[in-house]
């Protein structure tokens, strides 16, 4: 089988290393992937949201099966546009990837099919201005749009809050809708699950850890590391979340003739009054995947070939019984203004078997790998418990230099 996998982050060089394991597949392209990633498939110069040019490219070079990584090709239509084509290919629809491209359409159903999520109001930028005056603090400030994870502010008070509009507007999403919203609290976990339009199953749970700096300081980031799975899902949670959140919203979106097929990422706060949704995504996290894929055994193609033909309940999955704990090395100035082009050092000097590096913002140059973008690799180790998945990741860490290397030292700690 000739897959085509779309992105080029950390995520997609998970996916690409798990798919060059299926004896099923005979070439991987990646469009555009990154240099890590060449190592097991074939780069295609194609931006993640050419969604003509990938078409024409599926098409010419006789792909079996389009598998696609991040959002925004998903909300611009890319799984409508190849399936009108008779092509095949993995993940929601524009209509179904909603979910997580607005944040008004998925506040409203949320309501709507009564699963628990933090009570909201939803206001343009100018009347919101006014609106946060009369709200009870701490709230959180959300834009409607995707926004790469800047689409989020949380203010303590009045003073913040007008901040966060001001912010709002100066990053150029002065027209959105903008979302304010109670502020929850509790422990913060994500939940996977493959939905093939009508059957849902888990896939798995993980924890993201958001923050740049250790102890959750500094600003937002896309993810400074994850581990997998979230130690705190008891098999009760578990069932509640599949009972109060996920059936219901698979159940929902068919009500609404919404089919969902994909992996839906449901990223949960767990309250003393149980788990409330902070939000949907339509697609495997970044870095969760680096600590997802790598402990899945079931063939990501078997998982793939299921939702498409709508199998998912003839699928059974099967785990390492490991734990996984990535951890990010990002470049210096991330996130606010990433600095690229350092060389990194030490790529070849990690021996042990338990470790894989992800590329994500990196580049060829000649013989050296230079930074290119703000999360520039994910290692990931493979331990027997937490402590042993953890001391394998950092020692490896601990081989890779770059100037301005920034990491957390408390993943999963
Ligand atoms: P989101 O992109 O909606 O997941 O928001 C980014 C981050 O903001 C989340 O990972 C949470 O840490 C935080 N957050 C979002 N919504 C809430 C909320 N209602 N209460 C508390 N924290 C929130
Ligand atoms: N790590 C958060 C995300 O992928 O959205």
């Amino acid at each position: 089988m000739k897959i085509l996998v779309i992105g080029g982050g950390g995520r997609e060089a998970a996916l690409v290393h798990k798919i060059s394991k299926s004896p099923r597949v005979t070439r991987i392209f990646c469009a555009p992937g990154n240099a890590g990633i060449a190592s097991h498939a074939t780069r295609v110069p194609i931006a993640d949201d050419q969604i003509d040019s990938l078409l024409k490219f599926a098409k010419e070079n006789q792909i079996d099966l389009t598998i696609v990584g991040p959002e925004k090709p998903l909300s611009l239509g890319i799984v409508n546009r190849f399936r009108e084509a008779g092509l095949r290919i993995f993940g929601p629809t524009k209509e179904a990837a909603q979910l997580e491209s607005s944040k008004v359409f998925s506040k409203n159903f949320m309501r709507k099919y009564k699963i628990p999520t933090a009570n909201a109001e939803v206001a343009t930028l100018d009347a919101a201005y006014e609106k946060i005056t009369t709200m009870k603090m701490p709230i959180v400030l959300k834009v409607d749009g995707l926004a790469a994870g800047k689409g989020v502010v949380i203010a303590n008070n009045p003073n913040e809050a007008k901040a966060g509009l001001d912010y709002f507007r100066k990053i150029g999403k002065g027209t959105e809708d903008i979302l304010i919203e109670q502020y929850l609290t509790g422990v913060e976990a994500t939940f996977f699950v493959v939905a093939d339009g009508e059957v849902v199953i888990p896939l798995a749970t993980a924890k993201d850890h958001k923050r740049l700096m250790d102890a959750d300081h500094g600003p937002n980031t896309g993810g400074m590391g994850a581990i997998s799975p979230a130690p705190f899902f008891t098999p009760d949670l578990h069932e509640q979340v599949m009972t109060r959140i996920v059936r219901p919203t698979l159940k929902g979106l068919s009500d609404e003739g919404i089919s969902y097929q994909g992996v839906l990422y449901v990223g949960l706060m767990l309250t003393n009054d149980g788990p409330y949704v902070l939000e949907f995504n339509a697609r495997l996290g970044d870095p969760e995947a680096q600590v997802v894929l790598p402990r899945l055994l079931t063939d990501w193609i078997d998982l793939v070939d299921a939702v498409i033909s709508h199998r998912l309940d003839q699928l059974t999955l099967t785990w390492e019984e490991q734990v996984a704990v990535c951890v990010v090395l990002a470049s210096k100035g991330y996130p606010d203004a990433p600095q690229n082009g350092d060389e990194i050092f030490g790529l070849d000097q990690i021996k042990d078997s338990a470790v894989t590096i992800f590329h994500s913002g990196t580049k060829q140059e000649g013989n050296k790998i230079v930074t290119s973008g703000g999360r520039v690799l994910g290692i990931t180790a493979l331990g027997s418990d937490l402590s042993e998945a953890r001391e394998k990741a950092y020692q490896a860490v601990g081989s890779i230099q770059f100037s301005g290397m920034q990491y957390r030292n408390d993943i999963g700690k």
